[in-house]
């Protein structure tokens, strides 16, 4: 099974850039086309599907992703709505029950994994926490199907602990204690998380938290608070997550765009 993660897309409305500079939204295109080639069984976006939380922006996101031949499931970014996701993604499975700005949680069983996604927005703010209804959700959903255990990858948009980024840990994680405690517990394969625009992973609770790469621009590794912001154009990425019970879970990053080649590792022509 081949589960691919994007994120971070910082999708603005038709017509405009990004700060004046980048279209957020052909690299999403982009990204949609790329993972129709790689082949997934599901996609997973991991929040931040639209900079500045309107539903222009939500709504162009929603008819890019609409190009995904595999189903696609999302968690939350602080940048989004959670009542413009729930109202352009009716197919994206949230647990039931819930409307408008309610918590969008979901579990998804599939080939012996349990797959979750976990809402970590504190709406109308940039930093992420685990409060008592995620904390409950995310319990239960560790437990795997029917309380019954086994392996889980956990999905959500902000990592759940400092990730050794001066800008970014600027805002800390509410909860991080009690998100480490249940961690701990059952820990799964890989949280699998965005918001920090960068690629790092670091061990905590006998897991890995990895954050993606973002479709839209980096936060240079050295950025700190006290310093100006400045952004980065390198290439953007997603990651791949294969799964199977022989090999347990592969991880890759992968850049969106193709590079040259393949070429010939030894030339065919000479004797
Ligand atoms: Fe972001
Ligand atoms: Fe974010």
């Amino acid at each position: 099974m081949r589960i691919i993660q994007v994120t971070d897309s910082h999708v603005v409305p038709e017509g405009r850039l990004w700060k004046q500079r980048v279209d957020t939204a052909a690299t999403l295109a982009r990204a949609v086309s790329r993972i129709n080639t790689l082949g997934a069984d599901l996609v997973v976006h991991t929040g931040d599907l639209c900079d500045g939380g309107d539903a222009a922006s939500t709504a162009r996101a929603a008819t890019i992703l609409a190009g995904l031949r595999a189903p696609l499931r999302l968690v939350p970014g602080n940048h989004d709505r959670r009542a413009l996701l729930r109202a352009h993604f009716p197919g994206a499975g949230f647990a039931a029950g819930g409307a408008g700005e309610a918590r969008l949680d979901w579990t998804h069983d599939a080939e012996g994994l349990r797959i979750i996604g976990l809402d970590t927005i504190i709406p109308g703010a940039t930093g992420g926490r685990l409060d008592d209804d995620g904390a409950a959700f995310l319990e239960g959903a560790l437990a795997g199907p029917g309380g019954a255990g086994g392996p889980s990858l956990l999905f959500c948009h902000h990592p759940p602990c400092a990730m050794g980024l001066p800008f970014m840990d600027a805002w800390p994680f509410e909860g991080a204690a009690r998100a480490e405690a249940i961690l701990s517990a059952a820990p799964p394969l890989r949280v699998a998380c965005g918001h920090v625009h960068a690629d790092v992973d670091r061990t905590l609770a006998g897991t890995v938290i990895g954050a993606c790469p973002p479709l839209s621009p980096q936060i240079p590794h050295d950025a700190a608070p006290d310093r100006a912001l400045g952004f980065l154009l390198e290439a953007p990425a997603l990651r791949i997550f294969d799964w199977d019970a022989d090999l347990g879970l592969r991880v890759r990053t992968m850049p969106v765009d193709h590079g040259p080649g393949p070429f010939f590792w030894f030339d065919p022509t000479a004797g």
